[in-house]
């Protein structure tokens, strides 16, 4: 299903790589992160190319909400707890500033994205106590923070922390300017990063500095950041009907939406989001769901897009963006965004550019690939337990005359020979089955009802009812064992 952003924005098609290149700095992944970086390169000097598996925004860009807030949900008195305070305003300036950073170039390159100077707020309809200390906290870290009981929500809140000088835009309208004067190869997925080789299906890219921007890091080693982050899912849909709405909501308990308006051409829209869920865990309702809440909230509302978004966690809840390992010195990352990817993907082109650059930048070690904390470390344990639950498999799965009893629509896990496969019967009744195991490293995977996929609870790869992959990190699709 297309985002509201991929429904008002197409942009020409680019030429696939071919042949054999060298220059200084390859980015890997068209989405927000590469593109700023790419730009900042080549506007420092440094002959940059950039290859797209796909379509440039097309992925997690082209899905967003496109927030640009350094409030990223309830943490800042957290983030003093487990930073410290030097540390937690450090993250507090690095997300503020990159708010500032996309307001100066909108305004150089006069920029027609639906920019909206706002507020972001988390709220809660149940404790006031906690949103009062994160008021407190937030102050502390020297951001434009208050706590507030009014606000413009379709219900009465307990509490909110509004944070002033924040940003939302049409993001797809602000990337596709970005990176008209860019060298960009689209359809050009990377199969293969040796040293400074990158190889695509067309030829090779020789690089002095790769950069992997690709939401997750295809390649298990060096860096080992699949062990390091989980996906989740969310849901979001485009509303009109529902009246405008000047700031972005974040609701704190786990049911809470999140909300934001869009003024574009003369249409007043609200983007209504939530229903997250590790992906791989999803039973589903939860478009469901989120359309009950809409009309909860606004009778009268009419749905004019709804989609998906995926987003990489890491342990300790800080992006990874510097040197990709130890081991390889001039490769580059930037992952872990969360549900923040604006911010962060701004963050991330200033400090890697910087790095390539050799210029010094405040925010090296905060948010260093190579950290591990004792909260880290504890997550990492809970992470490695539920990769190994995906391993082995959670449900007992329906025996095989079951494919017969496969409803037009669903999907499942069915007993075949000493293994399972999946079985997913399609609206006109045909069969699809595939292997249910994730290529990535093995994984069980489970149908995701809400959007016909299988997907891998392990790390979060996805392939659609005929095996395709969908999400990574896992390259290849799945087998389709059999089609009726
Ligand atoms: Fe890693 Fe499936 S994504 S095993």
């Amino acid at each position: 299903m297309d985002s509201i952003w991929r429904k008002m924005n197409h942009n020409p098609e680019k030429l696939a790589f071919s042949g054999h290149i060298q220059t200084e700095a390859a980015v890997i992944g068209g989405g927000m992160a590469g593109i700023l970086t790419a730009f900042f390169l080549q506007e420092a000097g440094i002959k940059t190319i950039l290859l797209e598996a796909g379509h440039i925004g097309e992925g997690q860009t082209g899905n967003t909400t496109a927030k640009i807030t350094a409030q990223h949900g309830l943490i800042f008195d957290g983030l003093i707890t487990s930073l410290g305070m030097e540390r937690a305003e450090l993250y507090a300036k690095a997300n503020q500033t990159a708010i500032e950073e996309y307001r100066q170039l909108v305004e150089r390159l006069e920029i027609n994205c639906d920019w909206q100077d706002t507020f972001s707020c988390v709220y809660s309809t149940r404790d006031r106590e906690v949103l009062e200390k994160e008021a407190q906290a937030a102050v502390k870290l020297g951001l434009p923070a208050e706590f507030v009981t009014e606000t413009e929500l379709p219900f009465p809140v307990e509490g909110g922390v509004r944070v002033n000088g924040c940003a939302c835009f049409s993001p797809l309208d602000f990337l596709y300017k970005i990176a008209e004067k860019l060298t960009i190869y689209e359809n050009s997925e990377v199969k293969k990063v040796e040293e400074k080789v990158i190889t695509t299906a067309g030829g090779e890219v020789t690089a002095e500095h790769i950069i992997f921007a690709g939401h997750f890091p295809f390649l298990n080693k060096p860096g080992y950041y699949f062990a390091r982050m989980h996906q989740e899912r969310s849901y979001c849909l485009a509303l009109s009907g529902a009246g405008s709405m000047k700031g972005m909501y974040y609701g704190v308990e786990e049911e809470g939406c999140s909300f934001r308006g869009l003024s574009h051409k003369g249409q007043e829209l609200v983007l209504l989001g939530g229903c997250n869920h590790r992906t791989g865990g999803n039973d589903g309702g939860r478009y469901d769901r989120l359309r009950e809440d809409a009309r909860r909230f606004w009778p009268e509302c009419r749905e004019e897009a709804a989609w998906s978004a995926q987003d990489c966690m890491t342990l300790d809840g800080i992006p990874y963006i510097g040197r990709f390992s130890s081991q390889t010195p001039e490769w580059y990352v930037a992952t872990g965004f969360g549900k923040w990817g604006m911010s962060h993907s701004m963050v991330s082109a200033r400090l890697l550019t910087d790095l390539i650059t050799g210029k010094k930048n405040p925010y090296e070690n905060l948010f260093t690939p190579s950290r591990l904390g004792w909260n880290a470390a504890v997550n990492l344990a809970k992470q490695a337990g539920c990769s190994l639950k995906g391993y082995v498999g959670r449900k007992k799965v329906t025996a095989g005359e079951y494919l017969e009893d496969l409803e037009p629509g669903e999907g499942h896990l069915v007993e075949y020979g000493k293994g399972k496969i999946g079985a997913y019967r399609d609206e006109e009744g045909a069969l699809h089955l595939v292997t249910a195991r994730c290529p990535h490293l093995g994984c069980e995977l489970t149908w995701n009802p809400d959007e016909k996929s299988w997907d891998c609870p392990c790390h979060g790869s996805r392939f659609d009812y005929e095996g395709r992959v969908l999400d990574g990190p896992a390259q290849e699709g799945i087998g389709l064992v059999w089609e009726s």
